[in-house]
């Protein structure tokens, strides 16, 4: 067996980087390198996290461009210039255009706090507590133009505890996404997803 040079891998994030730290964290096991950290939001948490760790940061803040297709431009070519071969959404708050999402498709994926198809878009937690559901989780899947409706790379779940909150709900959640996303990387790192 040949050996692979490490998958290159961008994050792009919007808030807390919670993931970002695992993806940062486990790289090395997992068998690939993060070669950047692309955010819209300059004072983002895991922009800090970034800096702090000596990785490279872009900044392209969406409130400076007059049209989302000018923001998204930008955005391309921050992620052109660091040549990622996959492209990880983790906690990235804007939604994507069409012309964004063609442009890497097939390796620009994002993890969203739900069992997919159950529950796409906001407050996941909340909204799964009061539908009744038993099982509860994340998704790692690859971005398309339907907002969390990409095709679903991998799956980690739980059992909802009787009583439970939103709120330790969501952080029982939050930790299975914290190996679910490394490891889904290191797929791709292994060239073991068939999408690469
Ligand atoms: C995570 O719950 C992720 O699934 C969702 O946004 C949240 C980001 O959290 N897409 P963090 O910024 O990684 O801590």
């Amino acid at each position: 067996m040949g050996l692979r040079p490490p998958l290159r891998v961008a994050v792009m994030v919007s808030g807390r980087g919670s993931n970002l730290r695992a993806l940062h964290e486990k790289a090395p096991e997992q068998g690939y390198v993060i070669i950047g950290v692309v955010s819209n939001n300059p004072t983002a948490p895991a922009v800090d996290y970034a800096r702090d760790q000596g990785l490279a940061v872009r900044i392209v803040d969406h409130r400076q461009f007059a049209t989302r297709d000018a923001f998204e431009v930008a955005l391309a070519a921050e992620l052109d210039d660091l040549a990622p071969d996959v492209i990880a959404l983790a906690g990235f708050l804007r939604v994507l255009g069409t012309d964004f999402v063609g442009r890497y498709r097939g390796r620009l994926l994002n993890i969203h706090p739900s069992l997919l198809p159950a529950f796409p878009g906001l407050d996941t937690h909340r909204r799964a507590l009061a539908s009744g559901a038993r099982f509860h989780g994340a998704t790692v899947h690859l971005v398309t133009d339907a907002v969390d409706g990409g095709p679903i790379i991998a799956q980690t779940g739980l059992t909802v505890n009787p009583g439970e909150s939103p709120a330790a709900l969501a952080a029982r959640v939050l930790t299975l996404e914290h190996a679910l996303y490394p490891y889904v990387l290191g797929g791709f790192a292994r060239g073991e997803t068939s999408d690469r």
